[in-house]
């Protein structure tokens, strides 16, 4: 039995010396030590040996299987470095290559466009204000110089909402802002000049159409200061009509009436297509069939809507306008959207473009 154990330590040895993979070293340790392997074999004739005998074999067996034991791991260790170590020539990752970019989104088109027009107003001295989008009927009418019931009102049919309040100046109804002009008074109010505010923010009126949304933004212009007067209005809107729209683009006034300024007019933007000629190559232009875009309103403020918010007429002077962020962004060149409402669909394929 010495014999045979003796023979098993050396023929584990020698198999496990030349074993060249993890899977055969699997094999040989239950080959030989697994509970069903040759060691325990050998083992089943200890209960034939004599009591002398039996704890010398025995002793004898446990040091060939720790023996085994230590062997295995030696070479499961080699083999496992080796392993790695090839892996390093086969399967290298290159720590230059560019890695995967994530998808990325962007800002949509509204706000590129009111983060432009922001821009092209501060640098003439304008600051951003936002007032509140549901607001007193006070600001959003009265104080633009349009009495409850005036017939004016119905040009911006609106949402009302019901609300209370002991303040003399808000009582009657909340509305959901129909255009951003409830901004003046507001601005106004704080008595501080020169007041050059550009107010943008959310409106609401009762349309859907190709041009028209339900919610849509605007931009409100207000110059209130002393001595503030018509040529200062032609300037900053051919100013406006340059920086947004390009090199060469001017801007034309109409007169027109708005309750809360006087004299009023309408704006248009001379256009891209046809240079303000109407014609391209003999035909009636497509884009603006007559030279020019019609883009908003604007005006040298009422005195009633500056004594509306305790502002002396005879001092002060001022000029404003107001139209849709969402108009100017679909005219731009580029842009030329047909239809207001894509921009409201999130199409993240429509949006992508721009
Ligand atoms: N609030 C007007 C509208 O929504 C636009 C407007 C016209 C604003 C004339 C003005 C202005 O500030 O002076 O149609």
């Amino acid at each position: 039995m010495k014999d045979q154990l003796e023979a098993l330590r050396l023929q584990i040895a020698k198999d496990i010396g030349s074993a060249e993979t993890l899977e055969v070293l699997d094999e040989l340790e239950i080959k030989y030590l697994g509970r069903k392997g040759e060691l325990t074999a050998i083992l089943k004739g200890l209960a034939t040996v004599s009591a002398e005998d039996r704890p010398v074999l025995g002793a004898l067996a446990n040091e060939v299987k720790q023996a085994g034991m230590d062997l295995l791991e030696r070479r499961r260790n080699e083999l496992s470095s080796s392993k790695f170590a090839a892996l390093a020539d086969t399967e290298r990752a290159d720590m230059t290559e560019p890695g995967k970019r994530p998808v990325e989104g962007h800002l949509h088109l509204v706000t590129q466009t009111i983060r432009e027009i922001t821009d092209i107003f501060e640098k003439i001295g304008f600051y951003r204000t936002r007032y509140p989008e549901i607001d007193w009927d006070w600001y959003a009418f009265e104080s633009l110089n349009m009495p409850p019931d005036h017939p004016a009102r119905d040009d911006w049919e609106t949402f009302f909402m019901d609300a209370v309040s002991s303040d003399a100046k808000k009582q009657g109804r909340m509305v959901l802002t129909p255009h951003t002009s409830n901004g003046q008074a507001h601005e106004l109010e704080r008595h501080e000049f020169p007041v050059r505010m550009l107010g943008i923010g959310k409106c609401y009126r009762r349309q859907s159409d190709a041009t028209h949304a339900p919610m849509f933004h605007q931009f409100e212009g207000l110059y209130v200061d002393e001595g503030v007067n018509l040529s200062h209005l032609r300037g900053i809107l051919d100013y406006f009509a340059e920086q947004f729209f390009g090199k060469g683009r001017v801007s034309r006034i109409r007169p027109h009436h708005f309750r809360f300024t006087e004299p009023s007019f309408e704006v248009d933007i001379s256009c891209g297509i046809c240079g303000a000629t109407g014609v391209v190559n003999g035909q009636k232009c497509k884009i603006c069939k007559q030279g020019w875009l019609e883009i908003g309103g604007a005006g040298m403020v009422h005195p009633n809507v500056l004594m509306a918010s305790g502002v002396d007429p005879k001092k002060y002077s001022g000029l404003a306008f107001g139209w849709g962020i969402e108009r100017v962004a679909m005219m731009k060149e580029g842009t030329q959207l047909d239809d207001i409402r894509i921009l409201y669909q999130n199409d993240v394929r429509f949006l992508k473009q721009f």
